[in-house]
């Protein structure tokens, strides 16, 4: 991947290492067109939000529509769009959850969510898993253990880290391949041996994304929330990635059968555009506004991504996006898996629906995340015309990170699955 040139970002500040070569111009579908003509296969969604793939008629008209009325109000206005997409969210998610408040981002929504837990609760002791990502404000960020921690001073007091539950290369050194959830107990004895008696939540997310696409092992969920109940913490599910449909249930708690006090959505929420939501239960809502919540970003409830939130949600569910995803997750998966045959380069595919992970290693034995390798395919598919993500984080793997939009045609996944044999091949020779 070739740096762009220092002329066209002499006075961008660099946030995330070197920028691609890439200007992008357009995006329709599944594909971005560059500057230079190139045109990408988008195997991440944009920032794993498009789910509806770029510039669908839903969201443009919403946008269009919305823009003629009201964008932008005084935080203490409601607008008709805020108050439906609350009512229709509520129709999608089980009982008890009942409430909602609209923000921007997935950070936001976590921050929320946690000032909710804390001033229901009276503690401030958070929980969350060692390979998570909630988002880097300073709440989320505190109980954000995958990446950003060195050298921005003190997470917050009472911030502790479980194990994250990854079978592929146990946290504990325990098992292999099968989680028996012993992880999970060692966590929790180090995290009650830690607590100063003032216990308010565990976030986390339902499948793992940066930790490399791990879903929870098969009753971890369970035994997590039973774990709550006993501690009096609530549990907080973060669903940016997973909710809306992507891996192939409109929410990824569903497959658990459990649900959480606090249910966050961002990402997906607004197919592009910046919208989150913290969504919780009336028992909740009404006691943290008898003591007074108070919780103000600029741009909380603002009509425009509400009405893009009800495009999305009324595509989803129109368009039965949620089963279209678990139809293309599985030929995805078949994809991937038969490109594990072929590379040795590939010690796992792992995922559910259209959220799907390879993780590159150096050989199947010692499973030891190759992310040289990984970085090298990653390049090699972008100039081939193709988007994927890696994620690499020490201890965790480096992980292919593959999330085309839902509205993806079966003949785009098998492109994106020969470039990815090409570019397999390509490194490996
Ligand atoms: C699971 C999860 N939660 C929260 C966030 C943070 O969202 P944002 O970057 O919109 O603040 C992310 C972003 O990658 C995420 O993957």
């Amino acid at each position: 991947m070739r740096a762009t040139t220092a002329a066209t970002t002499e006075h961008l500040i660099r946030y995330g290492g070197e920028f691609t070569d890439l200007v992008i111009e357009r995006a329709d579908g599944s594909w971005l067109t560059a500057e230079d003509g190139r045109r990408i296969l988008d195997f991440t969604s944009g920032q794993m939000c498009a789910t509806l793939g770029h510039g669908h008629p839903a969201i443009l008209d919403a946008m269009q529509e919305a823009a003629g009325r009201v964008v932008h109000l005084f935080s203490g206005f409601l607008s008709r769009d805020v108050i439906e997409l609350a009512r229709e969210l509520m129709a999608v998610l089980p009982a008890p959850l009942a409430r909602a408040i609209f923000l921007s981002t997935g950070g936001e929504a976590n921050e929320a969510a946690l000032r909710l837990a804390k001033l229901h609760t009276g503690g401030h002791e958070v929980l969350a898993f060692s390979g998570s990502w909630h988002g880097l404000t300073a709440g989320a960020g505190s109980s954000t253990y995958s990446a950003g921690r060195r050298g921005y001073g003190p997470g917050l007091p009472g911030t502790m880290a479980l194990p994250a539950p990854t079978p592929y290369r146990c946290p504990i050194r325990h098992c292999r391949d099968r989680c028996d959830l012993a992880c999970l107990d060692v966590g929790l004895a180090l995290a009650d041996a830690q607590s100063v008696g003032a216990p308010a939540a565990v976030i986390a997310e339902p499948i793992l994304s940066v930790a490399g696409v791990v879903p929870l092992p098969d009753g971890y969920l369970a035994r997590l929330k039973a774990a709550c109940e006993d501690r009096g913490m609530l549990l907080i599910l973060d669903e940016a990635q997973t909710g809306l449909g992507r891996v192939g249930t409109m929410f990824a708690f569903e497959h658990d059968g459990v649900v959480p006090d606090v249910l966050t959505l961002s990402k997906t929420l607004g197919g592009g555009l910046p919208l989150s939501a913290t969504v919780t239960t009336d028992a909740i809502e009404a006691d943290v506004a008898e003591k007074g919540f108070l919780h103000y970003t600029s741009h909380l409830s603002d009509p425009l991504p509400a009405a893009v939130g009800r495009a999305v949600l009324r595509t989803v569910l129109a368009e039965d996006l949620a089963a279209r995803a678990a139809e293309l997750g599985a030929r995805l998966r078949a994809g991937l898996d038969e490109l594990a045959r072929r590379h040795e380069a590939i010690g796992e595919v792992r995922g559910r629906g259209l959220l799907l992970g390879v993780d590159i290693v150096a050989d199947r034995d010692s499973r030891t995340p190759d992310a040289v390798h990984g970085t090298a395919v990653t390049a090699r598919c972008l100039e081939l015309g193709l988007n994927v993500n890696i994620v690499k984080f020490p201890g965790l793997g480096s992980v292919l990170r593959i999330a085309p939009p839902l509205t993806i045609a079966p003949e785009e996944i098998d492109l994106g699955l020969e470039i990815l044999d090409r570019a397999f091949a390509d490194v490996r020779g």
